[in-house]
């Protein structure tokens, strides 16, 4: 532009962040069946407003964890049947699919001994979460497990994990052990507090970021989670090498 550059210099700052994310792959928006999205109206509200934003297609992903939510392809099939059908229904274009955010912990564990089939992302990818607080004393032998069985471990949210808050260099290991890193939008604007926002600033200057999900659960995350988007830790993350798109 050059020369003619000044001319468009107050208009340049009006220009919105533009959106490169186009697949969300960590959210709970099947009513009723996890501690996300109570009923239906407000899966839809929340699919809306992800559609406003930009997104094309979401994988949503019920928590599965044992004495909680003991979710299994029947109980989320058929729900995310009902609300694909009411989302076409109500004209939308968007792309809803489900698969599902599993705890490691025991039931898991055998699941993985009985070769049972996993809800994917895409292919063989699965999204697993830990308790917050201790790293699970078998954490890599499972993750080690996985991708024995032909999985592919995507790691639900390092930066909100205390033991790995206080211990970065874990984040390192899981990283070169061939594990996938999904950081929490949310995170980027401050919402889990200071210590998750400093390791996922450390962990996109390091670029072990592969997945951001919005791990969205209800409507009163959609704040947040707009603040998140106008931190300066999202824009860093405008040219990074996501994987997300590959999953649409
Ligand atoms: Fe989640």
């Amino acid at each position: 532009m050059g020369f003619f550059s000044f001319l468009f210099k107050s208009e340049k700052n009006e220009v919105p962040l533009s959106e490169p994310i186009e697949v969300d792959m960590h959210s709970h928006f099947l009513p009723g069946i996890d501690d996300g999205a109570t009923n239906l109206e407000e899966s839809l509200a929340l699919l809306k407003k992800f559609e406003e934003r930009g997104y094309k297609k979401i994988i949503t992903t019920p928590h599965i964890i044992q004495d909680l939510y003991q979710n299994t392809p029947e109980t989320i099939l058929p729900v995310l049947a009902k609300v694909q059908e009411a989302l076409a229904e109500s004209g939308s274009k968007l792309i809803l699919q489900a698969a599902a955010e599993y705890f490691i912990d025991d039931t898991f564990i055998a699941m993985l001994d009985n070769d049972e089939k996993l809800l994917t992302l895409k292919d063989n990818y699965v999204l697993v979460e830990t308790g917050f607080i201790n790293e699970p004393a078998y954490l890599r032998e499972v993750l080690f497990k996985m991708r024995l069985k032909g999985y592919q471990p995507v790691f639900a949210h390092p930066e909100r994990y205390l033991y790995l808050q206080t211990k970065k260099e874990k984040v390192e290991e899981i990283f070169h052990s061939g594990v996938l890193l999904q950081l929490n939008t949310m995170s980027l604007g401050g919402y889990y507090g200071l210590p998750a926002l400093k390791l996922a600033e450390w962990m996109i200057e390091q670029e072990f970021v592969h997945f951001l999900g919005s791990d969205c659960h209800r409507v009163r995350h959609l704040e947040p989670l707009e603040k998140a988007y106008q931190s300066k830790a999202f824009k860093k993350l405008r040219d990074y090498p996501l994987l997300n798109n590959t999953l649409l």
